[in-house]
């Protein structure tokens, strides 16, 4: 490990809205919790891969709220693509996702083809494994100004056994660490609650020890996390805050009434405002195809400014609104 330390701007902790006492914050917890009693599991949306009907723009704009107030969706193509990778990249697009953070392996569109490669430099990394990843949040060693909005996954082909995802809205996660002990939530708060050590390697990576917040406020006040259930390397603030961290994944445990679990077919896609995730492991099989993912990381979330910034119609447009509150 290299003793380089990070000189930029760590992210400030939440502010005092969610600091799980604040009048603000409780109306913002009744309101998140009474979306989730009224959540029902619904079919995935259905979109076109060309996204030029008005029957998509209705799809794109029911996706936007369910990204704002879930944290997530769940679409499926309509029919078969031509181009998967363009129309993925189009159907991000349209959702105003067009600044990617695909870190060093990324290929067309800045989008990753995720598939099992060990033995391989890209095999080095856990996602292109067949391995099973613990609950996380995409890019939590990531420098402020790249924090990362939305996570998206698009299934070209699901492996032959496992791979299944598991999802949960880390706003719940908020929720139910403040209920139990809003200590916790101001020890995560803290702008150097973890240090990340520091990755340099020949495939490209060059990054200092990073130290940031578990929880957090987006540029437009809106709840973040930057989480891992890895347990190697990470420097904690205190022991405390490393026991309020533990908890944390005590609490995703115990709440699996939260959790959405999806094992994607083809053309079925997930698009998030980059909440907690975990993939189990999987098997390919010789005789198949290898299970392919393509996976997105934008630094904007899902419906900024606009939900869709290339309508298919004018008369179609996105109008979900988006407010810190809700976000
Ligand atoms: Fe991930």
């Amino acid at each position: 490990m290299t003793n380089r330390s990070w000189s930029g701007n760590c992210p400030a902790g939440l502010t005092k809205q969610f600091n799980g006492q604040s009048t603000a914050y409780l109306q913002w917890r009744e309101h998140r919790l009474q979306l989730q009693s009224d959540w029902r599991n619904t079919e995935p949306l259905a979109l076109s891969p060309a996204l030029n009907t008005t029957a998509d723009a209705q799809s794109l704009s029911i996706l936007c709220e369910q990204v704002r107030d879930y944290g997530f969706a769940v679409y499926q193509w309509t029919r078969t693509s031509a181009d998967i990778n363009n129309d993925v990249a189009r159907l991000y697009a349209g959702l105003s996702l067009t600044t990617t953070d695909s870190g060093v392996v990324s290929d067309k569109n800045g989008l990753s083809l995720l598939s099992d490669m060990s033995g391989t430099p890209r095999g080095r990394f856990i996602p292109y494994t067949s391995r099973a990843m613990g609950w996380h949040s995409d890019g939590y060693y990531n420098a402020p100004e790249k924090a990362l909005r939305c996570f998206t996954l698009h299934c070209v082909q699901p492996a032959a056994q496992g791979g299944e995802l598991s999802l949960l809205d880390d706003h719940l996660l908020l929720i139910a660490l403040a209920d139990e002990n809003p200590g916790m939530v101001a020890l995560l708060s803290s702008k150097n609650a973890m240090t990340i050590p520091a990755n340099k390697d020949d495939v490209g990576h060059d990054r200092p020890d990073r130290a940031t917040a578990v929880l957090f406020n987006h540029a437009d006040g809106s709840p973040g996390t930057h989480f891992t259930t890895r347990t190697t390397n990470i420097r904690w603030q205190s022991t405390d805050t490393m026991a309020a961290a533990r908890r944390m994944t005590e609490l995703i445990d115990q709440h699996k009434d939260w959790h959405y679990t999806v094992r994607l077919q083809p053309g079925q896609g997930i698009v998030t405002r980059n909440i907690l995730h975990r993939r189990e492991a999987f098997t390919d099989s010789s005789g198949a195809p290898p299970r392919q993912m393509l996976r997105g990381r934008f630094l904007q979330a899902v419906g900024q400014p606009s939900c869709v910034t290339q309508a298919p119609d004018t008369t179609n447009q996105c109008t979900a609104t988006h407010t810190n509150e809700r976000n």
